[in-house]
């Protein structure tokens, strides 16, 4: 229904069948949350490898990333946090629908967040994957010094400190990286992903 004098033409862009096709792919959103430093951007960017390997088409939209261009004018606030997370839910689910292999890297530390990313990118479509390290283990990596920087009250509503993280319900895949090691993480993962982007 056009509002505001705009007039969609979703139903006349190339159909997306099409574009998986050629890419011999299912475009599909896989969406890793968890705590910052949990390891999620190292088992998405080896995720991403791994795929690229193998003759796949992806992008890799991760938080630090995101909050450095397109979102560079938001913050850590909950309001914030919503508009992060509404505006890369839209941004994956162009890519999706353009037969991408989508993985999302960000801490969307609440189920209402996961849940708003969900609704915009299509039940479908969106795998949400929980990178499940404890605070304990994050903090004590601190591979950013965040962690102490929010110790010291040096940053505000720092997830996992100073604001809250909420575990995921009911995730599609839980990864422990605490007690595997990297390599069992990532093949786990991979093994998840691999059924659901055959055509
Ligand atoms: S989200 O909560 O809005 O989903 P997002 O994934 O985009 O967060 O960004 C998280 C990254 O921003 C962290 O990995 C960390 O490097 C950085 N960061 C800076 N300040 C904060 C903060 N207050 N809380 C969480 N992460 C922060």
């Amino acid at each position: 229904m056009p509002g505001n004098n705009i007039f969609p033409i979703f139903d006349k862009v190339l159909d997306r069948s099409k574009k998986e096709a050629l890419l011999k792919q299912r475009g599909i959103v896989i969406w890793m949350t968890g705590l910052s430093g949990s390891g999620k951007t190292t088992l998405a960017i080896g995720l991403e490898k791994y795929l690229n390997d193998k003759g796949h088409l992806t992008y890799l939209l991760d938080g630090d990333n995101v909050r450095s261009g397109i979102n560079k004018d938001l913050g850590f606030s909950e309001k914030d946090r919503v508009e992060n997370i509404r505006r890369i839910a839209e941004i994956a689910k162009l890519f999706v629908n353009g037969g991408v292999i989508t993985i999302n890297s960000f801490v969307s530390p609440s189920e209402e967040l996961r849940q708003l990313a969900k609704n915009i990118i299509g039940e479908k479509d969106f795998n949400c994957v929980y990178v499940n390290t404890p605070l304990e283990e994050c903090e004590k990596r601190d591979t950013k010094g965040l962690y102490a920087k929010a110790r010291k009250g040096e940053i505000k509503d720092f997830t996992g400190i100073s604001a809250p993280f909420d575990a995921p319900l009911s995730p599609e895949l839980e990864i422990d990286t605490h007690n595997h090691s990297y390599e069992d993480c990532l093949k786990k993962l991979i093994e998840f992903v691999e059924p659901k982007i055959k055509l």
